[in-house]
């Protein structure tokens, strides 16, 4: 894998931050200078899960783990490394250096990413070049630079357009039909398997075309929307429509509205509300509630009024549950007979669907007024079998205060609990005690642990670093972390550790940085400089008695009594 430059990394990470990472994430609780909560990567009911905004790292003192904003996304989110790389990169507006993004993409599916991307701008030349088309889209009202943000496109009709235009060899061939883009008949003939549609291409979170939806044109045709097929890039379970464009539309979602069509996400874009995102002709799975909340900490499921629609929601609730962490919130709307958003936002303007969405029902009201029909609270029997019914569902909600309230409720509404009675919190974890408080810190731990802290101090210091010659454990140590500081002067805390992670000093390391170094900046810069003149005084010492003992034995020559005549000088001027 073809490696991204360390100072590329190095400026990603002193542009990010952490807390704004982990907080969209994980609620944040103020604790001083850190923040603290319950870590998400195991569970507890205490908060040993702290988070550093000076030293942009996290760190579990309870599961121990720790790591940089990068490692954060990676666990949290289970990116890969150059997945994470790039959300961060966008977030901050970085570009991650191209070659290196292109020479990791394993060359068979970067083909067939490569033969999806064709496809697409196939089908929007093709748009652009048909009369039917474009009066299908004038018609439904969809604006030209909606068109261009969900690059829609068009796909001809005949067996053949888009085989004609990219089929070039046996290759190119093989190619479109893994991306799921031919039929074959009986006879073993290809052709082409979207054919005078409208053609809404399926981005995935990196932005490439993986899929497309078409929708035909003819209204005698059927069915009205054709899905690509699952194939080694598309897999429709894991995938909502509209998310890329709603991720790239808002800096920071704080919310998603997740609709059930393909017209709908495009007709609220169109009035302005850029947070909609549609499964593909799918109940909403497991998989969807996970990347749904991963995105924004408040999920919207918008569904029709009927019968049909409330099976969906509460398809779409079961598939939540088991998600909801504290901090993400999941509400339900309903929507009038025969309308759906796209027929609603043209009707009512962003005002009266934002309106409705204000009204939306919060899942805690949707559960129990489901599980409560044809029950009658009214008798100790209704009660009761409310309170049977309840149970497996609220088994499955993380622990936590949406948890608690969740049974809260239904203890009100039967009288019964279900959930065992919370036990008390564990004895909370001695922090931030240095391991040994009787041993006086050396020197050399003082200053590893104030580089460590603010790696910045180490650009402070110009060679020659006198101490690097002392003979006492640690140094070595001590002037590899400032050398690394001068190579990457913006590495923080977390990298330094990341640095070390594979290196047997690595625990000790860790420790250091989660000891609390109490004080202001310039205090602790002071101390550190201190620490480090004092450890260059012993150096001097060091080199005074060798150069000493050489003098004593007879064996000192010019260069050498210079060297101790100017040393003496040095250390008098002290
Ligand atoms: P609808 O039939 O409600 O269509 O299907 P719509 O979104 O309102 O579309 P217009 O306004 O008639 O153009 C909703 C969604 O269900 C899936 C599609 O994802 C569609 O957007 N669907 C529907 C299919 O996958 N196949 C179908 O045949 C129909
Ligand atoms: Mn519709």
């Amino acid at each position: 894998m073809a490696r991204i430059p360390d100072a590329f990394i190095d400026e990603l990470l002193a542009r990010s931050d952490i807390v704004e990472i982990v907080g969209a994430r994980v609620p944040l609780k103020r604790q001083g200078k850190e923040y603290a909560a319950r870590c998400p990567f195991h569970d507890e009911r205490s908060a040993s899960f702290t988070v550093s905004q000076t030293k942009q790292f996290y760190h579990c003192f309870g599961c121990g783990a720790h790591g940089t904003a990068l490692s954060f996304l990676m666990q949290y989110d289970r990116l890969e490394f150059l997945d994470a790389v790039e959300e961060l990169a966008r977030r901050v507006g970085m570009e991650v250096p191209r070659d290196t993004a292109q020479r990791n993409a394993n060359p068979e599916t970067r083909d067939l990413y490569g033969a999806m991307a064709d496809a697409a701008d196939f089908f929007r030349q093709q748009l652009a070049r048909s009369d039917k088309a474009r009066t299908y889209v004038a018609q439904r009202g969809i604006a030209a630079d909606i068109l261009e943000r969900y690059a829609i496109g068009y796909a001809p009709d005949g067996f053949n357009a888009l085989r004609d235009a990219l089929g070039s060899s046996p290759q190119r061939m093989q190619l479109l039909e893994r991306d799921g883009l031919f039929s074959k008949n009986d006879k073993g003939h290809v052709y082409d398997k979207f054919r005078d549609r409208l053609m809404f291409p399926i981005h995935d979170r990196r932005g490439r075309v993986i899929a497309f939806g078409g929708r035909v044109i003819d209204p005698e045709d059927s069915p009205k929307y054709l899905n690509s097929p699952e194939t080694a890039l598309f897999h429709k379970g894991r995938e909502l429509y509209g998310l890329w464009q709603a991720r790239q539309a808002n800096q920071k979602l704080d919310r998603l509205i997740v609709v059930e069509g393909y017209m709908d996400v495009v007709a609220l874009a169109q009035y302005g509300v850029s947070q909609a995102v549609a499964t593909l002709g799918t109940a909403t799975t497991p998989d969807h509630a996970e990347l749904l909340f991963r995105n924004a900490p408040d999920v919207f499921f918008c569904f029709d009024g009927d019968r049909a629609g409330r099976a969906a929601a509460w398809k779409a609730l079961e598939s939540v549950l088991p998600r909801m962490k504290d901090g993400r919130q999941a509400l339900f709307l309903f929507l009038p007979d025969g309308e759906d958003p796209d027929s609603l936002v043209r009707k009512e303007g962003v005002a009266g669907f934002d309106a409705r969405l204000r009204q939306a029902t919060p899942l805690s009201e949707f559960f129990y007024a489901s599980l409560s029909v044809d029950v009658n609270l009214g008798s100790l029997d209704g009660k009761a079998r409310l309170a049977e019914r309840c149970k497996p569902l609220l088994a499955q909600i993380p622990e936590g205060a949406f948890g608690d309230l969740m049974q809260q409720r239904l203890t009100t509404l039967t009288g019964i609990g279900v959930r065992s009675g919370s036990t008390p919190p564990p004895p909370r974890m001695q922090r931030h005690a240095p391991a040994n408080p009787s041993q006086k810190p050396s020197l050399i731990r003082s200053a590893i642990t104030h580089l460590l802290h603010r790696p910045g101090f180490a650009l402070a210091l110009t060679p020659p670093y006198r101490f690097a010659a002392l003979r006492q454990p640690g140094i070595e140590l001590l002037s590899e972390l400032v050398l690394l500081v001068h190579a990457r002067p913006d590495i923080t805390t977390g990298l330094l550790l990341e640095h070390f992670a594979e290196r047997e000093e690595a625990v000790a390391l860790q420790k250091l940085a989660v000891l609390e170094l109490p004080g202001e900046d310039d205090v602790l810069r002071q101390v550190f400089i201190d620490n480090i003149e004092r450890l260059d005084a012993e150096a001097l010492g060091q080199r005074r008695e060798e150069l000493q003992q050489l003098q004593r034995d007879g064996a000192l020559g010019d260069a050498g009594k210079q060297e101790l005549r100017a040393l003496l000088q040095a250390m008098l001027q002290r």
